[in-house]
């Protein structure tokens, strides 16, 4: 557009400012011709430049003594540097200004020369005036963005606390919540899921276990077996939970189902709904396996605790009957990040890991063996 105008108008140097109100500023887009010009160059306006610069009924030429009428001296460029000004205007409302510098040989600008100006400029002030929504659009979303951001960040403290607040009742279960959120997440994170995905698996873990809030204390204390009746009402954390959650506006819709279903199993033997593993989605196994995992490598009232390599052949052992495949699998991938050292943040607390990288590689050896039926493939 600019060099269409420059050759309509048969100038030498032009610029394409765009106007914006908060503040009153007038901002180059593009420029062409002249030998040093700030980029963007811009130029702030008082009320009056703007009252001016919108009552003008076409291209000004601009002399000593109507600069200051229209533009201020208060940019990063000179308004001397402008020997045209056009306006440009939607629906009476200024949208930008294009700016001539000088002709070829200083000439000055003709009738004819303004007349293409003017022609041109008002499309050039709905392009300018597109562009200048655009950029405010593109702004109110990057905002947006930040804010939900801010907000993710507000949820996740909440949780914690939550998932803290949630483990309270006995010495044994103390971080529980917060070691299955952080086991999902890394999970989620080896299967290569988004990062709202991973946010709602890191959430779901956190929150998997709110229904305990309403079971006996003296349950989690208990050093023998539950009897049938302690057991159903263990087992009811998963539904009283689900109530809990479900009138909770989550940003993760999947947050209800994974707190009713994570003692599901594949085979359908878990609870509370025996329903089987290709029943459930994939998030609700993950938090399914990160909850046994962390059960396992916790001491209870009723037995020591398993170590790492010992838990995972156990898992192993129940896969793919019971748990997940693909998700014992990135549990692996992420315990053999740990004993490279190569996770930034370890995904187990230093004291539990007790593997070599070989070990870990022995045990993904075993999983791929065992989900081949015993086959081994030749490439
Ligand atoms: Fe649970």
């Amino acid at each position: 557009m600019l060099t269409a105008i420059i050759e309509a108008a048969g100038a030498r140097e032009a610029v394409l400012f765009s106007f914006g109100e908060r503040p009153s500023l007038l901002t180059s887009v593009d420029a062409q011709g002249f030998a040093l010009l700030p980029e963007p160059a811009s130029i702030p306006l008082l009320p009056r430049h703007v009252h001016t610069l919108t009552a003008a009924a076409g291209p000004v030429l601009l002399n000593s003594s109507t600069y200051d009428v229209f533009l201020s001296s208060n940019g990063n460029v000179a308004p001397e540097l402008f020997k045209c000004i056009c306006p440009l205007k939607v629906r009476g409302k200024l949208a930008g200004v294009v700016a001539l510098g000088r002709r070829p040989g200083d000439a000055v600008y003709e009738e004819d020369a303004l007349d293409a100006l003017q022609l041109l400029g008002n499309y050039v002030a709905l392009a300018i005036q597109n562009h200048t929504l655009s950029q405010t659009l593109a702004q109110r979303v990057s905002e947006n963005l930040r804010l939900l951001a801010s907000l993710h960040g507000f949820y996740d403290n909440a949780l914690e606390a939550f998932a803290s607040a949630i483990d309270v009742k006995h010495v044994n279960i103390h971080g529980h919540s917060l070691r299955v959120g952080r086991y999902s997440q890394a999970i989620g994170e080896a299967l290569g899921m988004d990062a709202n995905d991973v946010s709602s698996l890191r959430s779901a873990g956190y929150l998997h276990d709110i229904g305990k809030v309403a079971v006996d204390r003296r349950l989690f204390e208990k050093p023998s077996s539950l009897d049938p009746q302690e057991l159903r009402e263990m087992k009811d954390h998963t539904v009283v939970g689900h109530q809990i959650v479900s009138h909770v506006q989550f940003p993760w819709p999947q947050i209800p189902e994974i707190v009713r279903w994570h003692h599901e199993r594949g085979d359908g033997s878990g609870y509370p709904d025996g329903i089987r593993g290709d029943e459930t989605p994939l998030a609700v196994r993950i938090v399914g396996l990160a909850d046994a995992f962390d059960a396992m490598t916790s001491e209870r009232p009723y037995r020591e605790r398993l170590t790492v390599g010992s838990t995972l052949q156990e898992l192993i052992r129940l896969t793919p009957q019971k748990f997940d495949a693909d998700a014992v699998h990135a549990l692996l991938i992420q315990i053999r990040r740990d004993a490279v050292g190569s996770n930034p943040i370890p995904v187990l607390e230093p004291d539990l890991l007790d593997l070599s990288p070989t070990g870990v590689d022995e045990l993904a050896a075993t999983l791929q063996h065992k989900l081949s039926h015993g086959r081994t493939y030749l490439t």
